[in-house]
Order: structure tokens, then C-alpha cells, then sequence
């Protein structure tokens, strides 16, 4: 696996691959890899002739400096299990290299963008579509892989090739699961023992509210969910959504929808750690 960490030299070495009439896979990652992404490089180097895994803590979608602060960076290990998955190309490069000026350009697509993570974590989507942007246009990727756990995400990127014109394929990856149902999430590292037990209680909640649903309403459905999870002294919800899965508009019914799903971010434990997940009714 080659480790790169300027674009001129990643063009250079993906120009040839083109040439050849190769398949490029594009994997965008921040880092602190985990069982979740490697689940998308296996996939992807099933998929393509070259896989590409980028690792760039990507400043601009993080409206919370101390977040950023406390992301874990994990270079070397990182590059050790993109080794063991089969990876290409590691892209690593600098903040310098990616923003050698401050990156001025909007980006909104509302509803999707506007709503939950949009509209808790102000300017997030934006940065993510600044990255994501860039790295399609200098990768050029046949498919790109993102997981499911970051269901919005997957959403805005969505709206955002179609805007563009970008000609490639996303490819969503299901969700990975520690055993006690907790979603793999590189914020994982951050809880004790104690959080990561209470952590695993948000995904219990998303199960039992499926056979609740059933014979309640979507309020109802709600408040069960919030009022669960709150009852455990380690957890608060911020959110809790239930949305049509592909507009993420809010529903008042079931019947609105084929597609209804159930999105929720919770701060577990002291420090506190924020944590996402979600649930298809
Ligand atoms: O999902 C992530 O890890 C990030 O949002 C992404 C897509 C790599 C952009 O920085």
C-alpha cells in the first residue's frame, strides 16, 4: 500500500490507473479507523480495481473545536489495517495541503441538509460537502463508500452529486455493531467501560420501539423512545427524529411514508461524548 500525501502525486499515480481502464474505489475517512470502516475498504476492494482510503480530520465540518481537539488521531494503526484490508492508497495529507486558502464556497440543500445534524451542529454538512468535493474531484472515483451510521450524511452527499454531476456511484454500507448492539463509531474510544455499557442501551431502545410502533403513532413512538433513553441517568437525547428516509422531512403518520426512520443523538457520560444512531420502522 502506497501511503500519499500531496494531490499532485495522487493525480499523478490515479491518471495512470484511469489509463488503464482501471476502477477506482474512493473510501473518505477522518481517521481512528475501526471495524466500521474496514467493512467498507473490504467492500471496496472487492468492487474496483484500486482502492483509494483518504484520512483527513477534516476541520471545517466541525463546529465544536473541542470535538476536534479530543477526535483520536491514529496514523500508524491506521495504516496498518488499511494494509491487512487490502487498500491501494492511503491519502493522508496536511490541513495545509487540502485548504491553502480558507475554502469560501457554499453548499445547502435543504431539506436534507437543514435538518437534525444541519440543524444541531450549524455548518457541518457544509464542511462535509467542502471535503467530499474535493476529494471526488481529485480522486475521481467510480464508487464511494460511506456508512450507514451517518444515515444524513449519506443524504446530503446524494443531493450534492446530483447538484454537481459527479459520475459516480455512492455506495451506502450497513451499519457494524459492537455485540451489545452499540454502533462502531471512532467516538467509541473516548467512553470508560461504564459509558460504553450505557452507550449500548440507545440501540436497545431503537429495537423495542419497532414492535411498539406497531400499534402506536409516530408521537407516541417519539416520546417512548426520548423518555427510555433519558431514564438512564448516563444518557440524554438531543434528538430524536423519525423522518421519510429519503427527503429526512419530519412525519406525522406512518402512512406518509414506505420509507420511515428513526433518527437519534444522545450525550452519554461525563465528558460527554455525543453519539448518533438510527432505526428503520
Ligand atoms: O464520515 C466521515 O468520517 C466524514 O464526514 C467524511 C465523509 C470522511 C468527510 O470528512
Amino acid at each position: 500500500m502506497k501511503i500519499v500525501k500531496n494531490i499532485s502525486e495522487l493525480r499523478a499515480l490515479l491518471d495512470s490507473v484511469r489509463a488503464e481502464g482501471k476502477t477506482i474505489g474512493l473510501v473518505p475517512t477522518m481517521g481512528a479507523l475501526h471495524e466500521g470502516h474496514a467493512s467498507l475498504v473490504r467492500r471496496s476492494v472487492a468492487e474496483n480495481d484500486v482502492t483509494v482510503v483518504s484520512i483527513f480530520l477534516n476541520p471545517t465540518q466541525f463546529n465544536d473545536k473541542r470535538d476536534l481537539e479530543r477526535y483520536p488521531r491514529t496514523l500508524e494503526s491506521d495504516c496498518n489495517l488499511l494494509r491487512d484490508c487490502g487498500a491501494t492508497v492511503a491519502f493522508a495529507p496536511s490541513v495545509d495541503e487540502v485548504y491553502p486558502e480558507p475554502d469560501t464556497r457554499q453548499f445547502s440543500y435543504p431539506p436534507t441538509d437543514a435538518v437534525m445534524e444541519g440543524a444541531f451542529r450549524p455548518g457541518h454538512f457544509n464542511g462535509v460537502c467542502q471535503i467530499v468535493s474535493k476529494l471526488f474531484a481529485w480522486v475521481e472515483p467510480t464508487r464511494a463508500y460511506f456508512g450507514e451510521k451517518d444515515f444524513q450524511q449519506i443524504a446530503v452527499i446524494r443531493r450534492m452529486v446530483e447538484d454537481l454531476g459527479f459520475p459516480l456511484e455512492i455506495v451506502p454500507c450497513p451499519v457494524v455493531r459492537e455485540e451489545s448492539g452499540l454502533a462502531l463509531s471512532s467516538r467509541n474510544n473516548l467512553l470508560s467501560d461504564t459509558e460504553r455499557r450505557a452507550a449500548a442501551h440507545i440501540y436497545h431502545v431503537l429495537q423495542w420501539s419497532i414492535p411498539f410502533a406497531k400499534d402506536h403513532s409516530v408521537k407516541q413512538t417519539h416520546q417512548f423512545v426520548v423518555d427510555c433513553i433519558n431514564a438512564h441517568p448516563a444518557l440524554e437525547v438531543e434528538y430524536y427524529a423519525i423522518v421519510d428516509g429519503k427527503t429526512l422531512a419530519d412525519i406525522n403518520t406512518w402512512a406518509e411514508t414506505d420509507f420511515p426512520v428513526g433518527c437519534i443523538t444522545v450525550y452519554c457520560g461525563q465528558k460527554p461524548i455525543r453519539l448518533i444512531d438510527h432505526i428503520r420502522y
